[in-house]
């Protein structure tokens, strides 16, 4: 009571606590007092009345006690566990029966196992056509199936390896997993969750973020996924039966995964979401009509230097040239953010250490990307569409060089020299796309189209992991189970692996 300011009134008036009257205040303090004496009152009894209204109209009289602060703690542990009591129900008649439960412990069947997850979307005639949510990250084989037609060709490749080329037995997975150096994560997917065995930290946050996104992937599935067991390599290259972010074409025993990016990139680029969000947005702002009609490329000459060099080369001294290499100390040179990428139309890609990063975030911009026949594929590339005479164009490869030349000299990653044609006719292609904005605007209409709404969509990443573990499954020729010494990925995120120090990793 001591809060309202009672035994102050008290001790400084004299008076009782009842009513004080005011024709005993004379001098003009005693009168203020004893009306600031009054408020309080009128504030306590307010605060009563609040009490009463809570607890009296919508408690009942076990809550009246609780109002007055008479229970314990304990006491009200008790009330709240009398309440649950079957017994107590039993007592009055009242059986899980008579409310409508199913008995489990008696009779009642409960579903079992598999039969708890869904098996397919149950929509009829779903085609490329029905529409569909770029952002549900929960569809099932049969919508992913009809969504995204011809996405899981490298699955089939793997399955078609490891069913002809390979044995994908204990052996093999110990081999692939115990590599030395390559491998960031064994994982366990049973019953729908993830569960790591190993974890080596990778370059930056790749090896998180490819986590995450394949969590993302098995705890979004509405249908029972295959328990498997597998490693994965966060490398700029995919290695011996590991699942990998890109391989070359003669590496045939890597499996590719959707690229950590489509999680996020937070040392460039942010979530992939975030990425999508901005791209949009200077998409409605500038229009197709507000690009620069130039071919646009920023970045560090570090990685890729040969093919970096080889089209700085071709493209300098032309109209459309606007390739420069990042340099801090010039204002020109500037790294130009993701989304500001969307401002120009035409996109030199030339590749990094391997694949080059910027792949999927360019093709979040409506575009067209001019680059040559990959020497790195990843999971989505074989859907590149660079044939001119299609309606369906979706980039520009410079084509390969003809007749005699000598090539411009560029240099390896080692600092070695040789010549390179590879750009050699870009000059041309750019003359062909700049002499006619239909048909520039028709490849950047297609890339957004058939890249940007559906190819490379959170939901088509979700749907091509997903496919991976069905096909992966449908290779490997051991039972998955767990043994207790994994780790749950929800306590890895948390802590890290089991028995290690959380702050030493
Ligand atoms: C420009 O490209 C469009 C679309 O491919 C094509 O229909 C048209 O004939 C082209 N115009 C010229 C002048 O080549």
């Amino acid at each position: 009571m001591a809060i309202f300011g009672y035994s102050l009134v008290r001790a400084h008036d004299g008076s009782s606590v009842g009513l004080p009257s005011p024709s005993t205040a004379t001098d003009g303090a005693k009168r203020l007092f004893v009306g600031r004496a009054r408020t309080r009152w009128a504030i306590i009894g307010m605060i009563s009345f609040c009490f009463i209204l809570l607890f009296g109209a919508w408690g009942n009289s076990d809550d009246d006690f609780e109002a007055t602060g008479l229970l314990s703690a304990a006491q009200k542990v008790g009330q709240y566990t009398g309440r649950l009591n079957p017994t107590k129900w039993h007592n009055k008649g009242v059986l899980y029966g008579d409310i409508g439960l199913p008995s489990f412990s008696n009779g009642g069947r409960r579903p079992q196992g598999d039969d708890l997850w869904v098996k397919g979307s149950g929509r009829k005639h779903l085609s490329y056509h029905t529409p569909f949510n770029p952002d549900d990250l929960t569809m099932t084989e049969d919508e992913c199936d009809a969504f995204f037609p011809g996405l899981y060709k490298e699955i089939d490749r793997s399955v078609e390896f490891f069913t002809t080329k390979q044995e994908y037995n204990k052996e093999y997975l110990e081999y692939s997993c115990d590599d030395g150096i390559w491998t960031h994560a064994r994982v366990v997917i049973y019953n729908n969750r993830l569960y790591l065995k190993y974890y080596q930290q990778s370059d930056f946050t790749r090896s998180q973020a490819a986590l995450a996104l394949l969590h993302m992937a098995v705890v979004t599935s509405r249908e029972k996924l295959p328990n498997v067991e597998f490693c994965i390599g966060m490398m700029d290259w995919g290695s011996r039966g590991k699942f990998g972010l890109d391989r070359a074409p003669d590496l045939e025993d890597v499996w590719m995964m959707p690229d950590y990016g489509w999680f996020s990139w937070p040392e460039h680029v942010g979530s992939y979401q975030e990425l999508r969000a901005n791209t949009a947005r200077v998409e409605k702002e500038i229009g197709w009509e507000g690009k620069v009609n130039k071919l646009f490329w920023r970045g560090s000459m570090k990685v890729g230097t040969a093919d970096r060099e080889s089209m700085f080369k071709i493209a300098d001294g032309h109209d459309w040239n606007d390739v420069k290499a990042i340099d801090w100390g010039a204002p020109d040179r500037q790294p130009v953010p993701m989304e500001d990428h969307c401002r120009w139309k035409f996109h030199g890609f030339p590749e990094g250490n391997t694949y080059s990063g910027r792949l999927r975030y360019l093709q979040n911009c409506r575009v067209v990307i001019v680059t040559h026949e990959p020497r790195w594929l990843q999971h989505w590339t074989h859907l590149y569409n660079a044939d001119w005479d299609s309606p369906d164009q979706n980039i520009v490869f410079i084509p390969p060089p003809e007749g005699e030349g000598e090539g411009v000299l560029v240099h390896d990653g080692d600092g070695r020299e040789f010549r390179d044609r590879t750009w050699e006719r870009l000059p041309e292609v750019m003359d062909r796309l700049l002499a006619n904005d239909t048909l520039a605007r028709k490849i950047a209409d297609n890339q957004w189209n058939f890249f940007r709404e559906r190819y490379i969509t959170p939901a088509s990443a979700m749907c091509y992991w997903r496919k991976a573990l069905w096909g992966f499954s449908k290779v490997q020729r051991y039972t998955v189970d767990l043994s207790g010494s994994e780790t749950s990925y929800e306590s890895f995120v948390l802590k890290g692996m089991k028995g290690a120090d959380p702050f030493n990793h």
